[in-house]
């Protein structure tokens, strides 16, 4: 799947309802499940963003004091409705209902573990409960391993007879394959009665959304069963599944770009987010992490083991083994190996940072020079200037961060400190060693500790 793509037309009329205000104690976290990032969302925003490109109305997703953080990461793109505590699936639709609009009279009801969802799952759902006008469908897979999910119970119309929780299965029951995906569709209306009648499990105390199954059984209005792949319908409940789920939505992510013409020289190792945009004909070598709001220009070389985090990274670049985080690089730009670019730094086109460099808060003109082992923090660094190897600028005093601006054409001994607010003017040089105290004027060369003036512009 393409991500960014754009499927059919978004359905009118349907309201889509995630569950995400479980726990989630499985993963052995201090994180609640649905709060786990996967490939840039959290593990529910990929069912949230499922749904908003299969319906058109705003989905509600069911949160629980524990997991509210979730709210702000979908960033509004979702209503929010609260379950006090974690009762049960069924007792989370029921927060739900309460925070749906008048206008929502068909529902789908997903689960906020199952990340791997796809919108035309969705719509495949609620078309199967529209053909047979039964007041709900649901989803169901043959698993390879069936362990923790409820089973499906089906009649031999091909209907669904029950769904069976795996702590009140039978044996016989539990060496059934075919699960329940927790996917729903839903008439409102009935779902608001059929509710009410739900007791606690004996098993858990909880009240299970899959009573409803033999609900509309008993009814004579049984559910259709629409059989969906195990690959999208996958439930994450414990850390094993979670790495599962993982690699399958980077396989995705990394088949779009390769279809967009981007060069995965390993598709299997490289971890891109799913905001990250690459053009044609960027090569990313095995092993690279891509993270956040990044984007890598065309003809770009990204190299094993860089890791870069909410950059822009224009074309013909080299990035060698570097981690680059919070800043925006222009073209024809080489860096590394193991640089380390920190937020906010700005480097335009034709600039070379080498090994050991560590750049933070500084804008590097165009052509300008960071080759060996240096440190440059709130710097400004002109055109064409030339740093030397170990150059560093004392931007911090214990209390205070401060400037340095080093001029175009300036050159750097090695091993030149500069203290900050002290600066370099424009054409102006340091020998080796060299400790600045104060700026060094335009076109003068400056030795020692500290510096004095040996030659005049
Ligand atoms: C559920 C289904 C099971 C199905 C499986 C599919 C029930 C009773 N069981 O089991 O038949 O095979 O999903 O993955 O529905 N949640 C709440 N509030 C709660 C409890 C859960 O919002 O009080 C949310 C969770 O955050 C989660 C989802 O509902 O996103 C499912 O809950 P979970 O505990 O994972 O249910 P399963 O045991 O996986
Ligand atoms: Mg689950």
């Amino acid at each position: 799947m393409n991500p960014s793509s754009r499927g059919p037309e978004r359905l009118e009329g349907v309201t889509a309802i995630i569950l995400a205000a479980g726990v989630g104690s499985r993963m052995q976290s201090q994180v609640p499940k649905v709060l786990h990032q996967l490939l840039g969302r959290p593990m529910a925003g990929w069912v949230v963003a499922a749904a908003s490109e299969a319906f058109a109305a705003t989905s509600v997703v069911v949160l629980s004091p524990a997991t509210a953080g979730l709210a702000e990461l979908l960033g509004g793109g979702a209503s929010i409705a609260e379950q006090p505590k974690p009762l049960g699936t069924a007792d989370a639709v029921r927060c739900a209902l309460a925070a749906l609009p008048a206008s929502a009279k068909e529902l789908l009801i997903a689960c906020g573990d199952t990340p791997l969802i796809t919108a035309a799952l969705m719509r495949e759902v609620v078309a199967a409960r529209r053909e047979t006008n039964a007041p709900i469908a649901l989803a169901a897979f043959d698993a390879d391993d069936p362990t923790g999910y409820g089973r499906v119970i089906e009649s031999s119309d091909g209907s669904a007879e029950r769904v069976v929780e795996e702590r009140d299965a039978n044996e016989e029951q539990r060496a059934i394959g075919t699960v329940n995906a927790g996917l729903y569709a839903v008439d409102r209306a009935w779902l608001a009665e059929a509710l009410g009648a739900i007791t606690p499990s004996k098993a858990s105390g909880e009240l299970y959304l899959t009573d409803l199954i033999a609900a509309a059984h008993a009814a004579g209005t049984p559910a259709p069963i629409v059989y969906g792949p195990e690959i999208e319908l996958e439930g994450v409940n414990d850390r094993h599944q979670f790495a599962n789920v993982a690699a399958a939505l980077r396989e995705r992510i990394n088949e779009g770009h390769l279809d967009r013409g981007v060069a995965l020289i390993d598709p299997t190792t490289a971890w891109i987010d799913v905001q990250v945009e690459i053009a044609a004909d960027a090569v990313i070598e095995p092993g690279v992490t891509l993270l956040g709001a990044t984007s890598i220009g065309a003809r770009t070389r990204v190299g094993s083991g860089s890791r870069i985090e909410a950059t822009t990274i224009g074309d013909d670049c080299i990035i060698r083994s570097s981690a680059i985080e919070g800043s925006s690089i222009a073209s024809h730009v080489d860096v590394g190996p193991f640089a380390h670019i920190r937020p906010g730094c700005t480097i335009a086109s034709h600039c070379h940072v080498g090994n050991f460099a560590e750049l933070k808060a500084t804008s590097l003109a165009a052509g300008a020079k960071v080759g060996h082992h240096s440190y440059l923090g709130d710097t400004e660094v002109g055109e064409r200037a030339n740093i030397g190897a170990g150059t560093i600028t004392a931007n911090y005093d214990g209390v205070q961060k401060r400037k340095t601006i080093i001029g175009a054409d300036a050159f750097t001994g090695v091993g030149t400190l500069i203290v900050a607010p002290a600066g370099i003017g424009i054409g102006a040089k340091t020998g080796a060693g060299t400790v600045v105290l104060a700026d060094i004027p335009d076109g003068c060369t400056a030795v020692g500790v500290p510096a004095r003036i040996i030659r005049e512009a």
